[in-house]
């Protein structure tokens, strides 16, 4: 017998519930914010550019005038930025139930961000990490809140190497393997946060979702825009749309048979489109030792304790 697909139309009323959604004016984020919305959550979108993110916002209160939605200014890559933002928030805000970190970058050229880290293991990890760790005093007191980590089938490539975790002057690094890492350690950041959770007794979890293979801006990063134009026909027969991607993170968020440390990704053939199920992640993403490590690592480089 076959199960019954989770869809869009599985989301449960989420009036009263506040949740942010990192780079939230495009791709898996912009889908996230559009279903929140539509479910009565109020969202913040957390967007590295004012104007796109107000854009967005305009397409999205287009599509759906009731929903509630606020732009705020937040780049990943810098730490002082992490920093503003979340005195705002809370300024703002007395709750937060669910805090999505979708933004990220893909296979881009070895660079720095303003703090001096590789921009992926930046961007995607250390920029969330310090984003969750200044959010956690909130997140704590906020019942049964939740942080969802996107990570990718690309964790699957990730190796970590705690010597040179930002490929110091570039060595060793590869556009694909940063990208692997960075992936990777969103979940070893997932499960360690997890046990902390639990160890805390802090009435929060934390839970990872990857989109499978979906269509979206990140591959522009990856290749000029001509050059995926060309390639987009080739490509089309295995990607799904943004809207179908981005189930597993909402699944993940507001699912309420979801459990802390699970991992939600696509259904279909390899994990690369489908409904959200839940699905298993690398023996490495496991190793509790690196998770470890990595968050001792994450601390030092950010400036960013987690206190119970
Ligand atoms: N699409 C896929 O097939 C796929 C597969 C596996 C995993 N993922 C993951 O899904 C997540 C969402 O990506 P997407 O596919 O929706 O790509 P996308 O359309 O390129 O969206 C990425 C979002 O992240 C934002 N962002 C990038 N750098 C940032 C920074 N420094 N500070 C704040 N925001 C920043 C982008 O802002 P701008 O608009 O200003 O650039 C954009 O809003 C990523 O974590 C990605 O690794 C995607």
């Amino acid at each position: 017998m076959k199960s019954i697909n989770w869809t869009i139309e599985s989301i449960p009323d989420l009036t009263g519930k506040t949740v942010l959604v990192t780079g939230g004016n495009s791709g898996l984020g912009f889908e996230a914010v559009k279903a929140f919305g539509q479910n009565g959550a109020f969202v913040v979108m957390a967007c590295r550019s004012l104007a796109k993110g107000e854009e967005a916002k305009k397409q999205l209160i287009e599509l759906n005038p009731t929903a509630s939605i606020s732009v705020m200014e937040l780049d990943l890559t810098d730490l002082k930025s992490i920093h503003c933002f979340v005195n705002q928030f809370k300024e703002n805000h007395s709750r937060l139930d669910i805090l999505l970190n979708n933004a990220g970058i893909m296979m881009v050229p070895y660079g720095l961000t303003k703090d001096g880290f590789e921009n992926q293991i930046g961007t995607n990890h250390l920029g969330h990490f310090a984003l969750t760790g200044q959010l956690l005093e909130l997140l704590k007191t906020t019942p049964n809140s939740r942080v969802v980590n996107v990570s990718s089938m690309a964790h699957k490539s990730g190796v970590m190497d705690m010597d040179n975790l930002l490929y110091e002057n570039g060595k060793d690094y590869s556009p694909m393997k940063a990208y692997g890492r960075s992936k990777l350690s969103n979940l070893l950041f997932t499960y360690e946060l997890q046990r902390f959770f639990e160890k805390n007794k802090i009435d929060s979890i934390a839970v990872a979702a990857h989109p499978g293979v979906s269509d979206t801006n990140l591959f522009n990063h990856a290749a000029p825009k001509w050059l995926m134009n060309l390639l987009r026909p080739l490509f089309l027969f295995m990607i799904q749309p943004a809207s179908m991607g981005v189930l597993p993170e909402i699944r993940a968020a507001v699912d309420a048979d979801v459990k802390g440390g699970q991992y939600y990704g696509p259904d279909g053939k390899r994990e690369m489109k489908g409904y959200p199920v839940l699905v298993e992640s690398t023996e490495a993403s496991h190793n509790e030792n690196d998770a470890h490590k990595l968050w001792e690592l994450s601390e030092k480089l950010t400036g960013v304790s987690f206190t119970a």
